[in-house]
């Protein structure tokens, strides 16, 4: 199964990023595809309903990308308790032709303990482009956070660094469960 992991920040060293890389380790671990669609090194122009933007090799690619994609991945600084402005910039480029019946995972990093409020309105937002969205979310905050920070070498050991990549396992594979039982013709 291909799925479509777009990362949200633009920010070179986001942890949202990593944990969205992380993410697609795990599916890949599974005998999935995860591509990444990274707007940090792939940025978008503002979507502007009075141009057509067929031409821009950004935006054809994202749009090649996600009819490719059999589920699809959603990640997100918290910003101002709501998404990234790239994010939602690539989502305005994107209808509902493009999300319709399929499975997508909504995951954020914040500054405060979790980053709910960008979540919700992901959620809303893949609502509203009649996709179908997992039941569980992703968020790390605060101190989670470092995990997933450049400078993780991954033997520092500090409180809780396991239960977040159990969580994330967990989540995961409940995603992938949920995507294999909705293209039932899709194999690992
Ligand atoms: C413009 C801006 C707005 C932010 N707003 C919030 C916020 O509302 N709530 C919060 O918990 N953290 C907020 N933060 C902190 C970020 O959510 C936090 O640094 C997060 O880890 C950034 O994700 P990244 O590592 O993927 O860039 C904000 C940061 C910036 C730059």
């Amino acid at each position: 199964m291909n799925v479509l992991v777009i990362t949200g920040s633009n920010r070179k060293h986001a942890t949202s990023t990593r944990l969205a890389e992380y993410a697609a380790q795990l599916i890949r671990e599974k005998g999935h595809d995860a591509v990444l669609f990274n707007l940090y090194e792939t940025p978008l122009p503002f979507y502007a309903p009075d141009e057509k933007m067929e031409d821009n090799t950004h935006v054809a690619e994202l749009k090649s990308r996600m009819l490719e994609a059999k589920a699809v991945i959603l990640a997100t600084p918290e910003y101002h308790g709501s998404i990234s402005g790239v994010l939602k910039n690539a989502l305005d480029h994107l209808g509902q032709s493009y999300f319709s019946g399929k499975p997508v995972l909504s995951i954020s990093s914040s500054g405060g303990a979790v980053g709910v409020s960008s979540l919700l309105q992901l959620q809303a937002i893949v609502r509203n482009l009649h996709g179908i969205n997992a039941p569980e979310w992703i968020s790390i905050g605060g101190s989670q956070r470092r995990r997933f920070e450049a400078t993780y070498d991954g033997y520092e050991e500090y409180e809780g660094s396991s239960d977040i990549e159990e969580r994330v396992q967990r989540v995961v594979g409940s995603f992938l469960q949920l995507a294999q039982a909705l293209n039932p013709d899709q194999k690992p």
